[in-house]
């Protein structure tokens, strides 16, 4: 008898924030973000959910720093680290970078 193994490898992502969210996962993914920031831990950089709670109720100044035109405020000291990664960001449309902040804040 053969044996049949079954790998059920079942991701998914009901995001509270709806679909919006989602986009804004995939651009974080595919943007290359994941590589310094994951959703609780401190790696490289500063977690999301740490990120969350400090733009908690400023999207808008999120978008900005996302834009290139607002300052730091989570770890400014390490911000040279994260500046070069804005040249990924500024470039996109307003609505993926709603979609992206929207992502960034549903960590809180
Ligand atoms: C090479 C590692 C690295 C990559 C890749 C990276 N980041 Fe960062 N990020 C950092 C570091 C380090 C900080 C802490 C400095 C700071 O606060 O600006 C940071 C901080 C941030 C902050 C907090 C800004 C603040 O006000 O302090 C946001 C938001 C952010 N990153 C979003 C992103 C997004 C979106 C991407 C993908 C386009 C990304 N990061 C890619 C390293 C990275």
């Amino acid at each position: 008898m053969k044996k049949v193994i079954l790998s059920a490898v079942l991701g998914v992502a009901v995001m509270a924030t709806g679909a919006l969210a989602g986009n804004g996962e995939q651009l974080f993914k595919s943007k290359g973000c994941a590589a310094c920031h994951q959703a609780t831990v401190d790696t490289v950089g500063p977690s999301l959910k740490k990120i969350a709670q400090a733009y908690a109720g400023k999207e808008a100044d999120l978008i900005k720093f996302l834009k290139g035109e607002h300052k730091a405020i989570v770890d400014p000291a390490k911000f040279a680290i994260m500046q070069p990664q804005l040249n990924a960001t500024k470039s996109l449309s307003d609505e993926e970078l709603k979609a992206l902040a929207e992502y960034i804040l549903s960590f809180k």
